[in-house]
């Protein structure tokens, strides 16, 4: 097991470059097996979820390498339509390998993905929506068993809810699907545009991609191509984040600021100064932080839940009263309990978290439950009297590259210490 140990009330200042975004090399390392070329990504942050997802590539038969924040991907040799339980469980986003492999082959098995840290994690949007493109799904002991009998087709699918991954798992299948599909009600975040972009540069034929109608005509094949993943926004709201609770400043490269429209707000509410250009953003945090009335997790363009943790542990630092609202996940709170052993005042009631700023915060030994949880209880860290130990930090190296060397290099006092 590893653990962070922060000390903090250390002000960080200079530049960062950002990675690339986690929640969109995912779908596009899923969109690899509809290629029959070589495909390269660039960008690609190094993170344990993205190795989960080349080994699940791997194990199809397509051959992976990741170098260098490059991965290439030939998938011309596929040989596999089942994705390892085991490798399931390691990530639950690999749900996107479904649409992919219908799409590619026809036929897909796997496990259910399961729920956990962020509470149900449900797959009704998606197993619906494939049904729809003539999908056959048998569930049996938690297996995914998914055949098209008659064929992958197009279909008109309306979402009851603006799902992320189930508007890529039917972008995905629908890429070579036969005949037309349309999804209203689409997810409209810029990891959508991003997974739209890369399947077009790929041969598909997709329009609407990042609005809520979006439009595929299905082609007989997609060839290989190289792509740029775009920057990880989440990451940036967390930097962002751990400049406000330092009272530093931060210049943060490979930023943009364009995905971001409801964050940035948010850091300018608290009295921070945030400044934009085109790839990067300059936030200046030296002024006592204000607490912000109200903020509300909802799909993109509205404020995204996985900022809502990092954007809280600042808010436990801002003179007044702030109130939280998680729209997305039912149980996104677990850093909460961490947050008040380091001396945050944090009620939460429901989707409803209000959180009184405190003079203080204090280190203490905490544990990651999630991912944006752990990046959070590290922040906090950052800020508090005294030495912070931060355990679990595999959840947060799922999301962050390296966040010791990033935040150690802007300042903090932070190791990395096995046990
Ligand atoms: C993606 O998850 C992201 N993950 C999440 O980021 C992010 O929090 C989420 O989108 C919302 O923006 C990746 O991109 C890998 P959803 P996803 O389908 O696709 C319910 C992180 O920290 N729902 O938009 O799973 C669902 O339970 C991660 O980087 C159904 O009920 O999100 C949730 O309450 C965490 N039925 C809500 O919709 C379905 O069939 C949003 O889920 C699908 C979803």
């Amino acid at each position: 097991m590893q653990k962070l140990v922060i000390r903090g009330e250390k002000r960080l200042s200079g530049e960062m470059t950002v990675q690339g975004a986690k929640n969109s090399a995912l779908p596009l390392l899923a969109g690899c097996v509809l290629c029959s070329g070589e495909v390269t990504l660039k960008n690609c942050p190094s993170l344990s979820d993205v190795f989960a997802s080349c080994r699940i590539l791997n194990c199809l038969g397509c051959k992976s390498r990741y170098h260098d924040h490059c991965v290439t991907v030939n998938a011309s040799a596929l040989s596999e339509c089942a994705v390892p339980e085991d490798l399931m469980r390691e990530m639950r986003s690999s749900i996107v390998f479904l649409g992919a492999l219908l799409g590619r082959a026809g036929e897909c098995e796997l496990s259910f993905p399961g729920g956990c840290e962020l509470g149900p994690r449900p797959i009704d949007m998606h197993l619906g929506a494939l049904a729809q493109m003539g999908v056959q799904i048998n569930e049996e002991f938690g297996v995914l068993c998914c055949r098209c009998p008659h064929g992958l087709h197009g279909a008109k699918i309306s979402l009851s809810f603006p799902s992320v991954g189930a508007t890529e798992n039917i972008m995905l299948a629908a890429a070579l699907a036969k005949g037309d599909t349309v999804i209203y009600n689409a997810a409209r975040e810029p990891e959508i545009t991003d997974l739209g972009d890369f399947l077009c540069s790929c041969g598909a034929r997709i329009s609407g991609h990042g609005t809520s109608t979006v439009a595929i005509s299905g082609v007989s094949s997609l060839h290989g191509c190289e792509y740029e993943v775009m920057p990880d926004r989440i990451a940036a709201a967390t930097y962002m984040s751990a400049a406000a609770l330092t009272g530093g400043e931060l210049d943060l490269k490979n930023a943009r600021a364009c995905d971001m429209q409801a964050v940035i707000p948010v850091f300018e509410q608290m009295g921070c100064q945030v400044f934009t250009y085109e790839n990067r953003i300059f936030i200046n945090c030296k002024r006592p932080l204000k607490a912000v009335r109200t903020v509300r997790t909802m799909p993109y363009p509205g404020f995204p839940t996985d900022a809502q943790a990092v954007v809280m542990a600042a808010l436990t630092r801002a003179r007044g009263t702030s109130v939280i609202v998680e729209n997305i996940f039912c149980s996104r709170y677990r850093h909460v309990d961490e947050l008040v052993r380091m001396g945050a005042d944090i009620k939460t009631e429901g989707k409803v978290a209000v959180v009184e700023g405190v003079k203080r915060l204090y280190g203490a030994r905490v544990r990651a439950a999630d991912l944006r949880g752990g990046a959070a209880l590290v922040l906090a860290g950052l800020a508090a009297q005294g030495e912070t130990e931060v355990e679990n930090v595999c959840y947060i190296d799922r999301g962050y590259e390296n966040i010791e060397k990033c935040l150690r290099d802007a300042g903090a006092s932070i190791v990395r210490v096995t046990e």
